[in-house]
Order: structure tokens, then C-alpha cells, then sequence
């Protein structure tokens, strides 16, 4: 009966949940990690199996300039992100930077033997912004400023090099320059010049810098001309860099998004060596392309060159083509007239157009991964270009300015999460959830469960499941306290092993539905097997006998999937009930359904479930969770100048 009026409550909670259109629902919660409110992926597979392995690195914000301070508790959800391929959270970093955006979110793999991450941390209103290494155990190992004469660390980029010692980093530089060679004598005006510096990571000295003032005139630019009004601080942002490399020849890449033009800077003399694109482009080429963003060297032997970047072909002001796209580009500089033509290109697959943002980037297995930026499109494309994969944040709020997919091996410091509760109506039918995760654990397969008798009572085994998404629900039969989880990789070894905890307990049993006797409630000692309900019945007539009884013999030594390190069992105790099963299934769905909602939410319908549908209904309604408010109802367009100098 119990369990009939059980499967009808997915269906009720459905219905109940549709009700309430929650305007958060496109975060994700958990009960183990409940200071963050991750986003949701949605993610479409064409061809599952030409996908490259890795993971995703995002950082997705929420507007571009930082956001004010404030002493509102608000759950976290600009910062940096890893996520696997199927969209599921792996590692939620945004409690390390204090609900400040990040950009430029990646694994580095050319430092050390162990993969690294790299973010630019964006400037704030006591700092000027810095450039973040932490290693895989997620710690910070470097927290590089920018010198403040070269403005803030600008968020567009922080690209360690192959050498693993240097990186570069992009600056702002402001000047007051004259208007003569825009026919205004005697006029000046101040700019924002493009500027580039290579860092020094071990000493965080600027070991190499340049500034474009002097070389890039204001004629090249899209976004003055000799009508626009001089301008006092911040400037005239007239040609707005967005990306810089280098190649082993010692020479720079750059992109300018407001002169359309990629520029190779010299590495001897800081000179220009040629222009690619822009009203004086070095090359005859067959393409055109505008407002272009992360230009990177795939290939250069001094007189051949492949670079990509992401293209076509918009922004703020005005689109040149109707479409977004990626593109390999081959210029080949040993010739008269200097050539560049399209080698590879793949158009944005919904056909759309990425204003302001975006990046490219080829993959080891010759796939290409590009992000779009707004709203977190990223797509995969095979090498000839057919599309792979696509995915987007649910929400629209967020944007990412770049997105990469990495191979990374996460080991974190901190161990694994777990929250374990009890819940029930009498002595017969009490369970144990565990909510179990670990933040940044890449390769979790599974987990095991252990309770103990008491705090220094041996560890015993109570289970063990498959991992199925950041945040696992195990449920156990019986009330077990004193419990840990062990991580356990595809082999079954342990990666790691979360403290002990006690399992939480309804503060009032007898308002949460419990009707048995509360005087002798206490935790089951896990070694001892628990009675079935017609055992239980023959335990209350003969007590005093029930203490003989012996634990059933399956001894878990010989069970080929025991993970060889788990602490001793002696015994499994816990019998196989269909009943649980059952239950346990139906509540695996419940929880599939409404995790997404809040943790609140979801621990209140658990307890609801377990201690029966009626009550669970009677809680759902008497308590509707507060939705999130800090977003307002009407998000103003993001402010479009991405420009990263404070004001
Ligand atoms: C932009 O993309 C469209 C569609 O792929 C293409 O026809 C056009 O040539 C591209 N323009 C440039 C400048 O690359
Ligand atoms: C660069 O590559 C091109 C094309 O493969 C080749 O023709 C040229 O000789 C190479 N130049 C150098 C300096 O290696
Ligand atoms: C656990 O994962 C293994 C390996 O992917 C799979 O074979 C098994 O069916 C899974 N078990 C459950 C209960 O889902």
C-alpha cells in the first residue's frame, strides 16, 4: 500500500513543481554544496563518437564590469567552471574569487609535470585585476598584478606559453595624443592604445612590453573617424586589442577589433610586420573578415604561417556578414604579392552571429572547438566541419567570453562532501540518505558507503553506487550514523575518503511523521543485521533472545567488485529488499526531477517521500522555497564596450 501510494508522488510532484515556475531553474543546486548556484548545460550530440576527449572550461558572467560589493548573502555563480562533456558540473571554482568575474578560463598542460589552470581574476574596486595559476589540486600558486601603470590586468586574455615560464597579457594604454593627423591641428584627445606584455611567471616581472600608440594609426580605425569628438578619460578606445601570441620565431600575433586587422608585431624591434585584413591589409586574400577575436599561431616556419581566429563578423555597431564563423587562415609571406586564403571554416551552426566575443581553438585530434560566447553556445566540429556537438548555458542571463575543452586530471585537496540524514515514520521503516560529492574530482566512478556503531566503532560497508552526475543520492535502509564515503575510480581504487559525519535527524520526529516510539529510538549498529518487519515482530514478544542472532554469512572478502582498500567488513548486513529497491528507484526519479530547484526544496521533499506522500504534499505546499532574487526581472542589455579600464 505504502509503496503504490509511493509511485504516484513523481507524478504529484511533477504537477506540483510545474506550478511553481520557478525563475532559477536554470541553476543547478546541490545539497553538498549549497553555497553555489552552477548553471545548467543543455547539450546536443550529432556524432557522439568523433567527439575528442576533455573537459569543458568556462567562466561564465553575468554583466561585463564588475559588479558592486555587497553584504547580501547570495549564492555563487560568475567564476570559473569545468564540465565534462556530457554538461555535468565536475569543478564549481566561483567561491575562490568572491562572486568576481573571470575570464579566460583554461588548463595549461606546459608547466611542471601536473596540468595547471590559468584565469584572469577581472580588476575590482580595491585591485587591479590579476592573472591566476592554481594547480590541479585547485590552490592558487600564483596571484599576478599588473603594474599599475599599464592600467588594469585586461580580462581578454592570459595565455601562458609552451615554455611554461613566461605568459602574455594584454594592457590598456592610455595617452593624450594630437589630432593633426586627423586635420585637427591643435586638437588632443586622449586614447585608449593597444598594448601587450610578457610576464616573467616565477619573478611576475613584465620582462617584455609594447605599445601601439606610435604605430597604429588612428586612420586605421572603425570606431573614430576625423569627426568624433576628442575625448577626455577613459578615451578614445579606437582600436580595442583582444588577443595576443607568440611563435618561436619570437614574434607576437595580434588582433584589433576595432581596426579589423591581425597584426604581426616583431619580436627584435617591435616593429609591424604585416597586417592581415583592415583598410591596408599586407596580403591579396580571397576573404574578408571584420571584428575578429582570438587569433592564435597554429603553424610558422618563417614564410608560411596558419593562424586561426573567430571571425565574421560583427559587433555592437554594425554586422559586415550575415553569419559567424571560425577560420583557418594560410598566409604565405615568402611571395610577391604576400597571400592569405581560407583553409578550414565552420560557419556557427544555428546560423547566428557572435557580436563582442568568442574564441577558437584546435584540438589535439584535429577537431575544432569553438566558443560563441553569449550564453555559453559552444560547438565541436569534426575536421572537414561537421558539427559534433553543441551546447548552451539553459540560462540567458550568462555569457562566457571564452570557452575551451582541455584533457585534466583534478586531484582536489579538500576531500569528499557528504550529507547523511535519516528520515521515517516508526522503527521499521527508517533510511539513511547520503548526498555525496567531490568539487573538481576528475575520474569518480562510484562510491562506497560506511557507518560505524559509535565514533570510534570500525568502519563497516553499507553499500556502494555508481557515480551519476556532480552531486550522487544513495539511500540505505535503516538509521546509520557515524558515516563516511570513499571515492572509488573505474578500477576500484580509492581516490579519496570524505571525514566522518553524523547523520542529520529530523528536529522534530513526531511533526516529521514519525509515529514509533521516540524514548528508544537510536542509531542501528551497522554490524548487526537488520530485522525484517515480521522479525521485528517476533524481536518485540522474545527480546531477550534477539541478541544471539548472528550476522548472515556473505562475507564481502570474496565479492570481486569490493575495492581491495576499504576498510575491514566483516559481514554484509544488509539484505537485498525489494521493497528499498523500489523505493530507492522511485526516489533516484523524484530527486532527477526537482534537484534542480534548490537544496531546501529537495531535502523537504525527500523527507516528504520517505515519510509518505501525504505529508510530502502537506510540505510542498505549506512551504514554497523562495526563489533566488537577486537577479532583477529585467536584465538591462549588457553594457557592449568591453573595455577593461576602470573609470
Ligand atoms: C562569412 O561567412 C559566410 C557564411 O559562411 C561566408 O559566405 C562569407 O564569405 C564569410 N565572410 C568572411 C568575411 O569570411
Ligand atoms: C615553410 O613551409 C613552406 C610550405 O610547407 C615551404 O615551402 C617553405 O620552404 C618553408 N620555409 C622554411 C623557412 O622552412
Ligand atoms: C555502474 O557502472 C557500470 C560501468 O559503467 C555499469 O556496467 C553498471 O551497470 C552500472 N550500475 C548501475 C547500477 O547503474
Amino acid at each position: 500500500m505504502f509503496l503504490r501510494a509511493l509511485t504516484l508522488l513523481p507524478l504529484a510532484l511533477n504537477v506540483v513543481a510545474q506550478q511553481f515556475a520557478f525563475e532559477d531553474d536554470d541553476l543547478l543546486s546541490f545539497v553538498t554544496l549549497p553555497g553555489v548556484r552552477a548553471l545548467k548545460f543543455d547539450v546536443q550530440y550529432q556524432d557522439r563518437n568523433r567527439v575528442s576527449p576533455g573537459y569543458w572550461f568556462v567562466a561564465p558572467y553575468g554583466q561585463m564590469d564588475p559588479e558592486g560589493v555587497t553584504r547580501q548573502y547570495r549564492p555563487y555563480q560568475v567564476g570559473p567552471y569545468i564540465y565534462d562533456a556530457d554538461g555535468v558540473l565536475v569543478w564549481a571554482g566561483s567561491p575562490m574569487f568572491d562572486n568576481r568575474n573571470i575570464f579566460d578560463f583554461r588548463a595549461v598542460h606546459s608547466i611542471g609535470n601536473q596540468p595547471h589552470l590559468s584565469l584572469v581574476w577581472q580588476h575590482g574596486s580595491e585591485d587591479n585585476g590579476h592573472g591566476v595559476i592554481l594547480d590541479n589540486s585547485y590552490e592558487i600558486k600564483k596571484k599576478i598584478p599588473m603594474p599599475s601603470e599599464f592600467g588594469a590586468f585586461d580580462i581578454h586574455e592570459f595565455n601562458i606559453l609552451d615554455d611554461g615560464e613566461t605568459a602574455l597579457a594584454l594592457n590598456y594604454r592610455t595617452h593624450d595624443i594630437p589630432l593633426d593627423t586627423f586635420g585637427r591641428p591643435g586638437e588632443w584627445t586622449r586614447v585608449l592604445a593597444a598594448g601587450f606584455a610578457q610576464i616573467d611567471l616565477k619573478s611576475e616581472k613584465l620582462v617584455y612590453t609594447w605599445d601601439g600608440v606610435d604605430k597604429i594609426a588612428l586612420q586605421e580605425s572603425n570606431f573614430v573617424d576625423p569627426s568624433s569628438p576628442s575625448a577626455g578619460p577613459p578615451g578614445w578606445d579606437y582600436v580595442h586589442i583582444n588577443s595576443v601570441d607568440k611563435n618561436k620565431d619570437g614574434d607576437y600575433l595580434i588582433s584589433l577589433r576595432f581596426t579589423d586587422t591581425i597584426y604581426l608585431i616583431s619580436g627584435q624591434d617591435g616593429s609591424i610586420k604585416w597586417r592581415l585584413g583592415g583598410k591596408t591589409s599586407s596580403f591579396t586574400q580571397d576573404f574578408t573578415f571584420s571584428k575578429q577575436h582570438d587569433a592564435k599561431f597554429i603553424e610558422t616556419n618563417g614564410t608560411r604561417y596558419v593562424i586561426s581566429f573567430l571571425n565574421n563578423a560583427s559587433d555592437e555597431l554594425r554586422n559586415e556578414e550575415d553569419i559567424s564563423s571560425a577560420l583557418f587562415v594560410e598566409l604565405e609571406t615568402g611571395v610577391t604579392p604576400m597571400t592569405a586564403k581560407v583553409i578550414r571554416r565552420y560557419p556557427r551552426p544555428d546560423g547566428g552571429l557572435t557580436r563582442l566575443r568568442g574564441n577558437t581553438q584546435l584540438l589535439p585530434n584535429n577537431n575544432v572547438f569553438v566558443g560563441w560566447s553569449e550564453r555559453g553556445y559552444i560547438s565541436e566540429f569534426s575536421p572537414e566541419g561537421d558539427v559534433l556537438l553543441s551546447a548552451n548555458f539553459v540560462s540567458s542571463r550568462f555569457s562566457t567570453y571564452r570557452a575551451y575543452k582541455f584533457e585534466f586530471t583534478g586531484r582536489p585537496n579538500n576531500p569528499p562532501a557528504l550529507v547523511a540524514s535519516v528520515w521515517g515514520t516508526d522503527k521499521t521503516d527508517l533510511t539513511t540518505s547520503f548526498y555525496v560529492s567531490w568539487n573538481g574530482a576528475t575520474d569518480v566512478a562510484g562510491w562506497n558507503f560506511y557507518a560505524r556503531a559509535a565514533k570510534n566503532g570500525h568502519p563497516i560497508f553499507v553499500g556502494s553506487t555508481n557515480k551519476t552526475d556532480f552531486e550522487t543520492l544513495f539511500i540505505a535502509k535503516g538509521y546509520l550514523d557515524w558515516v563516511t564515503v570513499e571515492a572509488i575510480d573505474r578500477e576500484g581504487r580509492v581516490l579519496g575518503t570524505s571525514p566522518l559525519q553524523r547523520s542529520k535527524v529530523p528536529a522534530h520526529w513526531g511533526a516529521a511523521g514519525f509515529t514509533g516510539d521516540l524514548a528508544n529510538l537510536k542509531a542501528d549498529d551497522p554490524q548487526k543485521p537488520r530485522p525484517t518487519p515480521q522479525e521485528e515482530k517476533q524481536e518485540e514478544k522474545h527480546e531477550d533472545k534477539q541478541d544471539e542472532k548472528q550476522a548472515p554469512a556473505n562475507e564481502l572478502a570474496s565479492n570481486d567488485k569490493a575495492p581491495a582498500s576499504r576498510p575491514s567488513t566483516p559481514a554484509m548486513p544488509f539484505r537485498e529488499d525489494p521493497d528499498l529497491k523500489e523505493i530507492t528507484r522511485l526516489v533516484h526519479e523524484t530527486y532527477a526531477l526537482v534537484r534542480n530547484i534548490s537544496g531546501i526544496f529537495v531535502l523537504i521533499v525527500l523527507g516528504g517521500l520517505v515519510c509518505g506522500i501525504g505529508a510530502g504534499i502537506y510540505f510542498l505546499l505549506r512551504r514554497k522555497p523562495r526563489a533566488y532574487e537577486h537577479v532583477p526581472r529585467e536584465i538591462p542589455d549588457e553594457e557592449i564596450r568591453l573595455h577593461s579600464v576602470r573609470e
